[in-house]
């Protein structure tokens, strides 16, 4: 079904790369400012689906508001994208934001809506032929077809998530931010969404998703994490690579444990402030190496390597005690 949509649709492949972005806001009554965010850099490549993971507060939404342009004032950001400075107007173009609340108007049924958006969107570079088929393909993609007289007042909660997810593909955007996409659903449902978003994703477009408190089946759905705690980065890398990078800072997610509770609950300083510790690896790394880090894309490397020193060493005192 999706790959339909690849096919048919232009394909464009953009990796948005951010350095140094800071956010402060004004203290109120008090003197100073509040900074929220402070210098987060990370790689968010084409293909991928990425995570944004923290708990309540940690500045999840603020960082994809500043990515998605929708927040200027008070910050400071190097926004690159595939390399090149982002010009705001014609990242517009590319991109499309969803935001935590969907905002559908009730007596809409999802043609009016999807054609409506078709029309706005596509405007007159694409003929009515085109457009129809645009919105048929989107709406058959997203599993929508079915209910297409259906007025927005009767959708379910998925079903509303999936139009506004819906009236942003219309014009084939190649990044997707979405904030908060399985707030309100049901696990069902949310593995739905998230399936929705990982097929978007593995279509070639960048997918940028907030998310709260991740199944471990669901974690499992993403490419890439990119954890805050108190408005910095304390990891970004693979979920294969995260238990393991955690065991290198001594912090041991018990078996059978969902690795997203544990780490939510090292982000919200439930181990103590390890958070501190780990922001400053992801700084060293991020300053000495790529974006992803030494240590986050080498977590499983040296784990490995311990144990094949391990192993030498008790096949030499094997070898030693028998001779
Ligand atoms: N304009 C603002 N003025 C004052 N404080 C702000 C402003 N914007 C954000 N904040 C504060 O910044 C922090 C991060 O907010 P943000 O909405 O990014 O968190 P979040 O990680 O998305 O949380 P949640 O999971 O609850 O959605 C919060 O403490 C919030 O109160
Ligand atoms: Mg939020």
């Amino acid at each position: 079904m999706e790959g339909q949509f690849i096919n048919d649709t232009k394909k464009i492949h953009s990796t948005l790369t951010f350095n140094h972005v800071s956010y402060s806001v004004s203290n109120g009554n008090e003197k100073g400012n509040k900074t929220i965010l402070k210098e987060l850099s990370g790689r968010f490549k084409s293909g991928e689906l990425t995570a944004i993971l923290g708990p309540s507060g940690a500045g999840k939404t603020s960082l994809m508001n500043i990515l998605a342009g929708f927040k200027i004032s008070g910050t400071e950001a190097d926004l690159q994208v595939d390399g090149c400075r982002r010009d705001s107007r014609s990242f517009r173009k590319m991109a499309a934001y969803i935001t935590q609340k969907d905002h559908l108007l009730l007596h809409l049924s999802i043609n009016e809506y999807m054609n409506f958006a078709a029309q706005l969107k596509l405007g007159n570079a694409v003929d009515e032929e085109e457009q129809t088929a645009a919105v048929e393909r989107v709406m058959k993609m997203l599993g929508l077809s079915e209910s297409r007289h259906t007025r927005v007042s009767c959708l379910s909660g998925g079903e509303c998530k999936r139009l506004s997810i819906a009236l942003e593909l219309v014009n084939n955007p190649s990044i997707l931010f979405v904030d908060e996409p399985t707030s309100g659903l049901d696990s069902a449902s949310s593995l739905q969404c998230i399936e929705l978003l990982r097929q978007i994703a593995h279509s070639g477009r960048t997918v940028v998703a907030t998310i709260h408190q991740p199944s471990s089946r669901l974690l499992e759905m993403f490419d890439h994490l990119y954890i805050l705690s108190g408005g910095k980065c304390m990891y970004q890398g693979s979920v294969a690579d995260l238990v393991p990078f955690l065991a290198t800072r001594n912090l041991i997610c018990p078996n059978y444990h969902n690795p997203a509770d544990f780490v939510m609950d090292v982000a919200a300083a439930e181990h103590g402030e390890v958070s501190v510790d780990l922001v400053d690896n992801v700084n060293r790394s991020v300053n000495h190496e790529t974006n992803d880090g030494f240590f986050h894309g080498n977590g499983r490397f040296i784990c490995a390597l311990s144990q094949c020193v391990m192993l030498l060493f008790v096949s030499f005192l094997f070898f030693f005690v028998v001779s």
